[in-house]
């Protein structure tokens, strides 16, 4: 027996941000999330299941897996077999076409690629797909939908699923990433949600989230950069407030990313579309609107700190290829 399958993922961007789980193995969030895929970036993962293989195996652009990457797709691989009562070993071939490094975290296309190709024979929603994804990495449930997607928080594994809200060609936003830092980060997301409770910080954070998402949501289906752009930078500012305060603390700016923070603002008073949001590292995502994209990247290029500069629109859901 063997089954083949394959799928495509995008990475997203946060524009209200995912930090903190209510239950860390189901990976069920304190708070709901918005972010939109990102065209252009992807990753492509090649799932064959067989009874003939005596163990899973994970090879990354070519390269033979062992550790805590490999050890994450395992553990994602035993929820599919246990909840779907699956036989026999995995053989996961990886390719992402943006590096690592490159300012984007591959963990959400990574681990939505592998949940569609993994479970293709199995003929799931996509709102199930969702909820799979998300086990392997929060933000993976946020890759399966097109577009402006929604994840949503919730009591239970099935409650909390991802689903978009508006198509990619609703708003021509761009993501222009200004990379201050190529180094891998010393804290990662799973820690980091481990420790956000550990800020006095969190549950102010957290408490006034659905107003932020409303008006997040209102401010994309407008088409309004203003409002966007206000609640966008201030819902990243909190994130950051609370990896700051948490014990211990999580620093992730750079000067150059707060350089380059100041800047984005005076950008935007000049009359430019665009603002800033920043995940768990130093790397500044630059969100404008696509007329204003080349302004912005040539800027951005011309700073002190600014290693590189990638650019990507609005991307698509994650779907199969064969
Ligand atoms: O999905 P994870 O565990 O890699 O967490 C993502 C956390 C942030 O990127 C900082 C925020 C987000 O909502 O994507």
């Amino acid at each position: 027996m063997s089954i083949k399958a394959s799928a495509y993922a995008h990475p997203n961007i946060a524009f209200i941000k995912y930090w903190g789980n209510r239950n860390d193995v189901l990976r069920l969030p304190v708070n709901g999330s918005l972010s939109m895929n990102l065209h252009g970036l992807h990753t492509h993962t090649h799932v064959e299941w067989s009874n003939t293989l005596s163990h899973d195996s994970l090879t990354i652009n070519g390269v033979e897996q062992m550790g805590r990457a490999l050890e994450r797709v395992i553990e994602h691989l035993d929820v599919l077999r246990e909840r779907y009562q699956l036989q026999g070993y995995a053989a996961v071939q990886s390719e992402n076409n943006f590096p690592i490094g490159a300012g984007v975290a591959s963990s959400a296309s990574s681990f939505a690629a592998l949940t569609l190709a993994a479970a293709a024979h199995l003929d799931l929603s996509e709102r199930e797909l969702t909820t799979l994804a998300r086990l392997g990495s929060g933000s993976a449930s946020r890759s399966v939908p097109t577009g402006f997607v929604e994840w949503y928080a919730a009591e239970t594994h099935e409650e909390s699923f991802a689903e978009s809200f508006a198509a990619p060609d609703h708003w021509n936003l761009t993501d222009v990433v200004a990379i201050i830092s190529t180094t891998h980060k010393a804290v990662g997301s799973t820690e980091g949600h481990q420790s956000a409770a550990t800020s006095d910080l969190q549950m102010a954070r957290v408490a006034r989230v659905s107003e932020r998402i409303a008006i997040c949501k209102s401010a994309i289906l407008q088409r309004d950069f203003a409002a966007f752009a206000e609640v966008v930078e201030l819902d990243s500012n909190l994130m950051h407030a609370v990896m700051m305060t948490s014990r211990p603390a999580l620093f992730y700016w750079l000067p150059a990313s707060l350089a380059v923070m100041h800047l984005v603002g005076e950008w935007r008073r000049e009359g430019l579309n665009v603002c800033y949001t920043l995940d768990a590292g130093p790397n500044v995502h630059c969100l404008c609107t696509s007329d204003h994209a080349s302004e912005i990247a040539n800027r951005l290029r011309s700073l002190d700190g600014v290693l590189d500069v990638r650019t990507a629109g609005v991307g698509g859901g994650a779907y199969l290829d064969n």
